[in-house]
């Protein structure tokens, strides 16, 4: 009776650790292949881009898939496992990371394996923008340098050059595909750098650039 009673016990505290375990456990998202049969073209996606107006931001979601076609088109891998759709001194797997905050959490995009990886479960878009209009995109992009990657250089001016030439390359990009999927999209220099190193829970030397908002 008695090793019935604590065999009981036992399986309802394996339950309960599980439950615990699988609230707490990240949770990635495995994106869909990214789409290449876009009918626009280059020329036609170069003549669309612009900025959606901050204060009438479109603020229907976007789908996994506009959502793996956008992100593949900022820092995705285009030739095998060595080059990527933007370019990178010396070849250099990038060296700004390229994060997603979305209603359900923040998200690192591994463009190797094609997945969000979970950073943190909070909702921390009307956080991060100095402007109020910021809140209201239904996904906003967050590119950091990645200090460990960018050390490869010695010199601190060109660390930052070159994050900053990656990112100015990454957020054309990024306007192109919102051009070319019917998005609406903006670059936002004006952030919260304290909000956002804190939700990132980023390395001390990592650096923010910038925001992208970006919305159907
Ligand atoms: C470096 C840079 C910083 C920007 N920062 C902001 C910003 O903080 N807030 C904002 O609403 N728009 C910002 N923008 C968007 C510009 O205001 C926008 O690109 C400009 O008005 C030109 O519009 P277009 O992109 O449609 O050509 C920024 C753009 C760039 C390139």
């Amino acid at each position: 009776m008695k090793s019935r009673c604590s065999f009981r016990f036992f399986t309802a505290f394996l339950v309960l650790l599980a439950l615990f375990v699988s609230s707490v456990a990240w949770a990635d998202i495995k994106l869909p292949a990214p789409r290449m049969d876009n009918k626009v073209t280059l020329f036609d996606a170069l003549k669309r881009r612009s900025s959606a107006p901050g204060g009438d931001f479109p603020t229907a979601p976007l789908s996994d898939e506009d959502l793996s076609d956008v992100l593949w088109a900022t820092v995705g891998l285009n030739r095998g496992q060595k080059g990527w759709t933007v370019p990178m001194s010396e070849g250099l797997p990038p060296y700004v990371d390229l994060y997603a905050a979305l209603e359900n959490g923040v998200f690192l995009y591994d463009w190797k394996d094609n997945i969000l990886r979970e950073v943190s479960k909070n909702d921390i878009r009307a956080k991060i923008g100095a402007q109020r209009f910021v809140a209201s995109a239904p996904c906003i992009l967050i590119l950091v340098g990645n200090a460990e990657a960018l050390s490869h250089f010695k010199d601190e001016a060109v660390r930052k050059e070159f994050a900053h030439v990656a990112v100015g390359a990454m957020t054309q990009d990024t306007y192109l595909a919102a051009a070319a999927l019917g998005l609406g999209t903006r670059y936002i220099h004006s952030m919260k750098l304290d909000e956002i190193e804190s939700a990132l829970r980023l390395p001390k030397e990592d650096f923010t650039v910038c925001l992208m908002m970006l919305g159907k």
